[in-house]
């Protein structure tokens, strides 16, 4: 019997990774290439570490590293020295956030929205930057840059994440006063895509993907909404493709992709998410899929000994892009075979039809027990204020229990 350990490197929240680690404890032992396996949990701690240790983990679920720099810092080491499989490759995603993500998939033909980035609006607080921003930053026409994108357009931090700091500009004097208060943070500025037909924001995990549609006014608990069949199946192919595609080629194994359809045509406009929703408040319908789908692929990445790839086969990417006898649509199957190709994707389905064969029964069964019950009610208890609990838990034991319906192995 070989134990794999699974580490999860975590910050505030309590929910999936009790699922989960509820799920690693029910699997029980897994045989895989004339072997038996199980899986083991651990909860990732900070502390002092040797850079000769050697880690007990063979796989790290990260939540943490991206805003975190001591456990960003074992990450790398485990990685470089010791091939522990990591959700996600802490060196893409610290230095290939938004931007370079933007960059990457407009060179592969992607339709993102034209985007410019702006400098500063003051230097960072640094005596030599400041030198340097009045010696070597050239002034520059903002209305202007503004008005070659058009208005409406979207201001927002280069780095992203949790809309924090995206403003949506009308006209010149709301350009202004947003590029005033961006201070010290780079900024965007992107064309807006309005009026669009569907925001949808996919979740992937592995080589597995979930297209929601989301609904970005609306409060958390009712952003994303139980829809199925809202994209043709082409455009829903499309969002997959692109999803896969840019985790692919970033190596992120676990991340979400926004893209607003609009005729027919997909403008993917957020895309590199270092750590995606996956609460149970706000997933609710789609949660038991997105724990699925991590303790599938954490279980195929230990027990085949997939081995992690850091490093990036972005040429092959671009020699794709750059072809000119392919069009659009060939494009989009040159790369979704090259991120088959990286997730080892028909393995990985044989594996769930086989070795994991269990685990959708045993996934319904659990989102039907006491033990799941309790979870969603300490998450509704840890979420809300008290007079919302009761309305609450009403509300997402109602939409789990939809799921649990619809999946039940019969
Ligand atoms: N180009 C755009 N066109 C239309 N809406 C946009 C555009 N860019 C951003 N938005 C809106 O702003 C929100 C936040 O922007 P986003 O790029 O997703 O940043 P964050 O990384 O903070 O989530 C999006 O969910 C969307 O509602
Ligand atoms: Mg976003």
């Amino acid at each position: 019997m070989t134990e794999h350990l699974v580490g999860l490197l975590l910050g505030t929240e309590e929910d999936w990774p009790r699922a989960f680690e509820a799920l690693v404890s029910r699997l029980g032992p897994i045989s895989y290439g004339g072997q038996q396996h199980t899986l083991r949990t651990a909860r990732v701690t900070i502390e002092p570490f040797g850079l000769r240790d050697s880690p007990a983990h063979e796989l790290v679920i990260d939540r943490l590293a991206y805003w975190y720099y001591h456990p960003r810092e074992w990450l790398k080491k485990i990685a470089l020295m010791d091939d522990v499989y990591l959700l996600n490759s802490p060196f893409t995603f610290q230095s290939m956030e938004k931007h370079a993500a933007y960059c990457a998939m407009m060179r592969l033909g992607l339709q993102v929205p034209e985007t410019v980035l702006v400098p500063f609006k003051n230097p960072v607080d640094h005596a030599k930057w400041a030198y340097t921003a009045q010696r070597y930053n050239r002034p520059f026409d903002l209305d202007a840059v503004a008005e070659w994108l058009g208005y409406p357009l979207f201001m927002k931090p280069f780095d992203g994440g949790a809309w924090v700091g995206v403003s949506r500009i009308a006209d010149s004097e709301q350009l202004h006063a947003a590029y005033d208060r961006s201070g010290e943070r780079l900024m965007h500025l992107q064309q807006a895509v309005e009026g669009y037909d569907v925001f949808t924001r996919s979740l992937s995990v592995g080589p597995e993907t979930m297209v929601m549609k989301f609904r970005p006014a609306l409060p958390m608990h009712e952003r994303y909404e139980v829809a199925h069949g809202f994209l043709s199946d082409t455009v829903g192919d499309e969002v997959v493709t692109i999803s896969r595609l840019v985790n692919a080629f970033f190596r992120w194994e676990f991340n979400s992709c926004e893209c607003l359809v609009r005729d027919g045509v997909v403008y993917p406009i957020d895309y590199a998410n270092a750590c995606p929703d996956v609460a149970l408040t706000s997933l609710h319908y789609y949660f038991p899929w997105a724990m699925t789908a991590l303790l599938r692929w954490s279980a195929f990445c230990v027990a085949t000994g997939r081995r992690p790839r850091l490093d990036m086969d972005s040429a092959r990417y671009f020699a794709v892009g750059d072809d000119p006898s392919l069009d659009y649509a060939a494009k989009l199957r040159g790369y979704r075979a090259l991120a088959d190709e990286y997730f080892d994707t028909d393995r990985y389905r044989e594996f769930c039809d086989t070795t994991l064969r269990h685990v959708p029964a045993m996934v319904a069964e659990w989102v039907g027990s006491a033990d799941f019950d309790d979870l969603l009610v300490a998450t509704v208890r840890a979420t809300y204020p008290a007079h919302e609990h009761e309305r609450f838990v009403a509300h997402f034991r109602g939409l789990v229990d939809l799921w649990r319906r619809e999946n039940s192995v019969t």
